[in-house]
């Protein structure tokens, strides 16, 4: 009998991922023989950890921090997605080629869209963040022709030159944390910085929530996250924790190596359910 095709998830740290078990769920739920693991690579291993996987017959794998960026270099060829996103989360591995892909975009966009049922069309949005996260979420979310997106940084330069990079692709504009233009109804706010994950708590900007905002976490926890709590103190519509968008992002590469997209709700539930 053939040995099951092997998969993937490398990044430092990677106890963490939640990767392996979402990937051991979408497999046994549409028969694909598969094998995925969690690959621990320091970033000066990382092009010998992708190499080697890639001799021993590995047919994919997912990248995490701190590699998106990174990995690039090690590609053969790149979707125009991971292009325009200038990060990569899926390699295959085909004739002897690697081919980078960046699933994390639509991932969020089929969290919004399907998942909570948002239409994103003409939505005003805010996004906090200018780092490697807010770059994989841009292009996509300005692909939906929001009224508005703007990105509100620490640093403002950061925030800035994303906003040179994907002027042609919408209405995105710039600005600081802590001057975020108080005279409009955000519909969307998406926390994109990596402070929670620090452990840090910046002051969000509390005049962007109102009782008709949507919270969206990019970080997901097993217990609230900062942002997500402050969202619920600000008396937020919802606010969300970006479980979604990481079982979204999983069926995508899923798809990309099995040709099979599965079913992510049972997924999700599994996940709620078991962290
Ligand atoms: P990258 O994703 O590029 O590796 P990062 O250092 O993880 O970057 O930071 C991602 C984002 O979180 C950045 O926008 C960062 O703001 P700066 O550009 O000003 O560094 C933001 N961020 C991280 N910690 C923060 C904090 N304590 N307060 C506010 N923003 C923070």
């Amino acid at each position: 009998m053939k040995s099951p095709d092997r998969y993937g998830v490398i990044g430092y740290p990677i106890s963490h991922s939640r990767s392996p078990l979402i990937h051991r769920v979408f497999a046994e739920q549409t028969g694909e023989a598969i094998e995925y693991e969690p690959l621990k690579v320091r970033p000066d291993k990382l092009e010998r950890a992708v190499r080697q996987f890639q001799r021993a017959g590995g047919k994919g794998l997912n990248v995490t921090a701190p590699h998106k960026s990174e990995v690039i270099k090690l590609c053969d060829h790149l979707s125009e997605r991971a292009a325009t996103a200038g990060a990569v989360n899926t390699l295959s591995f085909r004739d002897h080629e690697i081919h980078g892909d960046n699933t994390d975009g639509i991932g969020l966009l089929r969290d919004l869209a399907v998942n909570h049922d948002l239409t994103l069309e003409n939505m005003r949005m805010l996004i906090l963040g200018a780092g490697g996260a807010t770059r994989g979420i841009i292009g996509p979310l300005l692909e939906m022709r929001p009224a508005l997106l703007i990105i509100a940084n620490r640093t403002l330069g950061k925030a800035k030159a994303l906003t040179q990079h994907f002027s042609g692709f919408g209405p995105v504009s710039a600005c600081r944390l802590d001057e975020v233009p108080d005279d409009t109804d955000y519909e969307l706010v998406i926390n994109a910085t990596s402070a929670g994950l620090k452990g840090d708590t910046p002051s969000y900007p509390a005049a962007a929530v109102s009782p008709e905002t949507i919270c969206y976490d990019l970080s997901y926890g097993l217990s609230p996250t900062p942002f997500s709590i402050w969202a619920r103190e600000q008396g937020a519509a919802e606010s969300i924790m970006g479980w979604g968008m990481l079982v979204e992002q999983a069926a995508e590469s899923f798809n990309i190596w099995r040709g099979v997209r599965p079913q992510t709700a049972p997924v999700l539930e599994h996940m709620l359910i078991t962290v």
